[in-house]
């Protein structure tokens, strides 16, 4: 006799197997990452002295928890049995001990790889070894997982995707899947189901508002990255962010462009990834990256990527609404020459539609919080009038 299985059997064994890991992200992933600054030439030394400054400069208590090699980390060959391997001469003790270190540290451990046959860097990329990579990584300790998007050929970058989150999910080892094809696929339309976050763009570059051309693609300062994309912010909630990429504050813009990326990061609710050299970051750095107040800004649990409210001259005003009816403006200066600003609150009346959040003025007085300077600087009964200096921005919490 034929055997029938329910219908409703086989979906409900379907849905297990195939899902992401819920809950890992609540809030925007924060950590360090290897790329910006050190490309593939890592080593175990490298990593060690990092995690070890990113905790004496008090980065992990700010909230910097997941330690990610980027490409570079592996050998060229897989071994005999299609094993992924670390490169003996940059990590003589293997990822297993490294990702024991990570762990003794009270921090989480992440790698890099690429669902092309290889990586960007002409490592040995997933293709054809998902479910293996998948175990390996498991079996390492590795808690978050960036997967790239080179030498993929034709292949449909949702089901690439969702073949790497199974092959995560079936190790039963809870694993952070970072998408990054770069928004080339629209991963803010499917990425939610799939992953945890996702780029939203091609890489940045360490400049205020400049584009790298590098013949086939272009790399992005941070002003442009920001303009590469458009209401996509209804995407991001809780365990799915929009990624704008790891940050390069640290890496050569003045301490006033630092501050404007970082701001901006936080309002768009951006995973907030250092790739600067926190061994030697200077103490205007380090304040700006351990700045409590402005990472409770992008950590607010309601999850919310902010948006831009208005524009006047060389002013841009960036608005992120705050749980208990806070919220966090950010006053923009685009220009390179200083810009004086005079905002008179109860002209204004902010109403994001999407989120259905209402901002009204002169309907009540609010405490203007600056929280780079961590002051309060008075409410919104009097006009705002202050200087922003050039490529800087004024950064205020109001709330009644
Ligand atoms: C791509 C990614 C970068 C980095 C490099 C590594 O360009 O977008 O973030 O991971 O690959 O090769």
């Amino acid at each position: 006799m034929k055997k029938i299985i329910p219908l409703c059997f086989v979906l409900i064994v379907i849905n297990v197997y195939s899902q992401k890991f819920e809950g890992l992200a609540k809030t925007p992933p924060m950590g360090w990452n290897s790329w910006n600054t050190f490309e593939t030439n890592i080593n175990e030394d490298l990593i060690i002295g990092m995690v070890d400054s990113i905790i004496s400069k008090g980065l992990k208590d700010a909230g910097y928890t997941y330690i990610v090699l980027d490409d570079g980390w592996m050998a060229r060959e897989r071994d005999a049995q299609g094993n992924l391997i670390a490169d003996p001469v940059k990590f003589p003790k293997g990822m297993k001990h490294l990702a024991d270190y990570v762990h003794s540290k009270g921090m989480k451990f992440g790698l890099y790889n690429c669902a092309g046959k290889l990586t960007c860097a002409g490592y040995p990329g997933s293709r054809g070894h998902e479910y293996q990579d998948a175990r390996k990584y498991a079996e390492w300790g590795v808690d978050f997982l960036k997967y790239d998007w080179c030498y993929t050929d034709k292949l449909n970058a949702e089901e690439a995707y969702i073949t790497m989150r199974d092959a995560l999910y079936a190790t039963g080892r809870p694993i952070i899947l970072s998408i990054c094809e770069w928004g080339n696929n629209e991963p803010w339309k499917w990425g939610s189901k799939v992953g945890h976050l996702w780029r939203v763009t091609g890489d940045i570059t360490n400049c205020f508002d400049c584009e790298v051309n590098h013949g086939t693609w272009s790399s992005w300062g941070v002003m442009k990255i920001v303009y590469l994309r458009d209401s996509i912010r209804q995407y991001t909630k809780p365990d799915a962010w929009n990624d704008y990429d790891m940050m390069e504050v640290g890496n050569g813009m003045t301490a006033g462009e630092d501050r404007a990326h970082f701001a901006l990061w936080s309002i768009f609710a951006s995973p907030l990834i250092m790739g600067n050299d926190v061994r030697n970051a200077s103490k205007e750095t380090i304040e700006i990256l351990s700045n409590k107040e402005v990472i409770a800004i992008n950590q607010d649990p309601l999850g919310i990527h902010g948006f831009k409210y208005m524009e006047h001259d060389s002013l841009e005003v960036w608005i992120k609404p705050l749980k208990n009816d806070a919220w966090a403006l950010c006053f923009l200066n685009r220009n390179t020459h200083p810009y004086s600003l005079n905002f008179d609150w109860n002209t204004h009346t902010i109403h994001d539609k999407i989120f259905n959040k209402k901002l009204q003025f002169s309907q009540g007085v609010y405490t203007i919080r600056n929280v780079y300077t961590k002051k309060d600087i008075g409410t919104t009964k009097k006009a705002l009038q202050t200087t922003i200096p050039a490529h800087d921005v004024l950064f205020v919490v109001v709330k009644k």
